[in-house]
């Protein structure tokens, strides 16, 4: 683990980085995003390696892009290094990611738990794109994942008005899977990621690659995509062992193949 913006350890099949700036808040620099991505990246290629979760400390998940790193910037500064296109990099992990937000996940701490494939929250965690009160937008996906997520109306008054959502809202509009009391939110969400690392590899990455293309594309493509994708399944191992397995009344042995 050569990061110093994370901490990166491993549990079985379930890789676990947890950002690590706490004198920021877990505020998102270059450093980070591009430690995130070389993690994600060696985590998707490893084929022991089943499911990633993506967790902050108590008080932050993350409180945004790092403020201090972009005040003097100016617009040819971001343009010409095409800033936050780096992020790309961590959505195309093709294994499912878990985000475990306690405490405060705003701007682009907010659109870095929107990247993961699944949110799970602690009863203290606040969500917000505060970016307008900046003078700016979000610049990490925010405007398509948060609209995506919970709808035209709600998100654009988050937008326009800066305000902070907290777990039960967020649960409620389809921000977030579960909350969780503080305590319990990472033993919760490495459990999840256990039950998702024990699946057949082959069936989880298609899965994710199904479901998101809901968000790229048109609906007749996407289900001509998914047709695709579960057309192909078919030639695996694991799925003649998961049906087998079913008809048996036994509990399958997934090779990953
Ligand atoms: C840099 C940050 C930071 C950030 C907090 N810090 N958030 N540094 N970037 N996004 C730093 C503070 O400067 C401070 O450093 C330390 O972390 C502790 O923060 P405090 O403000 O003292 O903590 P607290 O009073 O508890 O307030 C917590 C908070 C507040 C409400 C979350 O920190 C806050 O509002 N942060 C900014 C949130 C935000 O606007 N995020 C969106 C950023 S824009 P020192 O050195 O003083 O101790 C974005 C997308 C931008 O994400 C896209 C642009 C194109």
């Amino acid at each position: 683990n050569q990061a110093e913006t994370l901490l990166i350890e491993t549990r079985g099949r379930v890789a676990l980085i947890t950002l690590n700036r706490p004198g920021a808040l877990n505020a998102l620099n270059r450093q980070a995003m591009q430690e995130l991505a070389e993690a994600t990246r060696h985590f998707d290629r490893d084929p022991n390696i089943g499911c990633i979760v993506i967790t902050g400390s108590e008080k932050a998940f993350a409180a945004g892009a790092d403020i201090k790193e972009m005040q003097h910037q100016s617009f040819m500064d971001v343009y010409l290094a095409d800033w936050f296109s780096g992020w790309e990099e961590l959505t195309r992990t093709r294994k499912p990611m878990i985000a475990a937000v306690s405490g405060y996940a705003l701007g682009g701490g907010c659109e870095l738990a929107m990247m993961c494939d699944i949110i799970y929250a602690s009863e203290t965690a606040k969500f917000g794109q505060p970016e307008i009160k900046l003078g700016v937008i979000p610049g990490m996906g925010g405007t398509q994942r948060l609209t995506l997520a919970i709808g035209k109306s709600k998100a654009m008054e988050m937008f326009l008005t800066g305000r902070v959502m907290d777990a039960a809202e967020a649960e409620r509009s389809g921000l977030v899977a579960k909350v969780f009391p503080v305590d319990r939110l990472l033993e919760e969400a490495l459990k999840t990621a256990e039950t998702i690392a024990a699946m057949s590899m082959p069936a989880t990455m298609m899965m994710k690659e199904a479901v998101n293309r809901s968000f790229e594309v048109c609906l007749a493509e996407g289900i001509r995509f998914e047709r695709r994708a579960f057309h192909s399944i078919f030639a695996t191992q694991d799925k003649a062992e998961g049906m087998s397995a079913f008809v048996e009344k036994r509990t399958p042995n997934f090779s990953n193949s």
